[in-house]
């Protein structure tokens, strides 16, 4: 029997593509693991009415941890065409099964680094190392969402609340309200998980990103706890931004920031924007870690027009699986993985079309297992 089980989960679109890279890169390294293939995808979305099937959340609880690819999400409407015929009309709900995968199994911690690797032609500076921690389950994404709105959730809010009497006159069925639900706790958790992370590496600084001075209650709620977690790790600063000028700023001086934490909206914003002054969502990995299971995925989406075509690359899917590794504790193999992704990168001969080569996926990944 092989020491792990991993649940695999291409998706669709590229996620095939880049998980065969990921295959021909874990198969050179001293890992024992068994993949179990799981449905999960748009495909089982238009045949089935489900993205996520039971079937595979059943295989996936029999796994240490699972791989994905990618996944293709559309809006309401579109997502209702391509509904086979017979399923239409009939109550199904497109739900993106990342999101789904990430409450139902709570992963409550989404792990997101964004580093700068020597000679990546793509670095917008070479001294960014930046790890973002992103609540996962709760926040702008926690999916309590409405439209049109209920009479009786209009009812409640406007007894509740002054200012929900000015919306009346738009007539229910002109509004939509999702909500931005957050948890002492989910904050706490996910505060304290950057700052054990900070200092088990020895990190200079963790900045909590947040906008309190306009989302009084929830905001207020991130700030005040992160403030209190950040009394037990007195050799590390807390610094305080906004979500608006941490943006700023993170184009401004990014070599300032080290470790920061925020909501899962304002993480998921602040992940693209640091993985694009790194090289873009080439390079953009991803952990969505629970107390006893995790997801690892690469940050960028399914890209249907390039399916099939190896053109994207693989390196955010190989830097995925080297989380993985580390989460797995096979820290060695991990530390290999990220030097032969390094020694690839630094030699810049074999590059996809987005560092101005012209290699496929798999040429690419090929190039990193022949340094293993
Ligand atoms: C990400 C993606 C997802 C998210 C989408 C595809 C649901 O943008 O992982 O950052 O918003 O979490
Ligand atoms: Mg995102």
């Amino acid at each position: 029997m092989a020491k792990y089980r991993i649940a695999w989960l291409p998706g669709d679109g590229v996620g095939n593509d880049v998980m065969e890279c990921a295959r021909l890169v874990l198969d050179m390294l001293d890992f024992d693991a068994e993949y179990v293939p799981g449905d999960i995808g748009w495909g089982f979305w238009k045949a089935e009415g489900e993205a996520l099937p039971e079937r595979t959340k059943t295989m996936m609880k029999e796994t240490d941890c699972a791989l994905f690819g990618a996944i293709t999400s559309k809006p309401k409407e579109e997502a209702d065409k391509e509904l086979t015929p017979e399923l239409q009309s009939k109550g199904f709900i497109y739900f993106s099964p990342i999101v789904q995968l990430r409450q139902e199994f709570n992963l409550h911690t989404n792990r997101r680094p964004c580093k700068a690797y020597a000679g990546n032609p793509l670095n917008y500076r070479d001294d960014i190392d930046i790890v973002i921690f992103r609540e996962n389950t709760e926040g702008m994404y926690g999916g309590v969402e409405f439209y049109p709105l209920p009479q009786e959730v209009y009812d409640v809010l406007d007894r509740n609340h002054p200012k929900m009497k000015k919306f009346e006159k738009f007539g229910l069925e002109n509004i939509a309200v999702s909500t931005r639900i957050m948890t002492r706790q989910g904050c706490e958790n996910i505060v304290k998980r950057a700052f054990e992370y900070a200092k088990k590496f020895g990190r200079k600084s963790v900045t909590v990103v947040d906008k309190p001075n306009v989302l009084r209650e929830t905001g207020g709620l991130m700030l005040r706890t992160a403030r209190e977690v950040a009394k037990d790790y007195p050799d590390i600063p807390l610094w305080e931004t906004n979500i608006d000028a941490q943006c700023m700023w993170l184009v401004k001086n990014p070599q300032d920031y080290d470790v920061i934490v925020a909501e899962n909206m304002f993480g998921d914003i602040l992940s693209d924007l640091a993985a694009q002054l790194v090289g873009g969502l080439g390079f953009a990995c991803s952990a969505n870690v629970g107390d006893d299971y995790a997801v690892f995925e690469p940050t960028h989406g399914s890209a249907p027009k390039y399916s099939g075509q190896y053109k994207v690359n693989p390196m955010a899917m190989l830097l995925t699986a080297k989380m993985m590794l580390e989460w797995l504790e096979e820290v060695d193999s991990a530390a290999t993985l990220e030097d032969a992704v390094m020694e690839v990168i630094a030699e810049g001969k074999v590059k996809t079309y987005d560092m101005g080569g012209s290699d496929t996926s798999l040429q690419v990944a090929e190039a990193v297992a022949a340094k293993l």
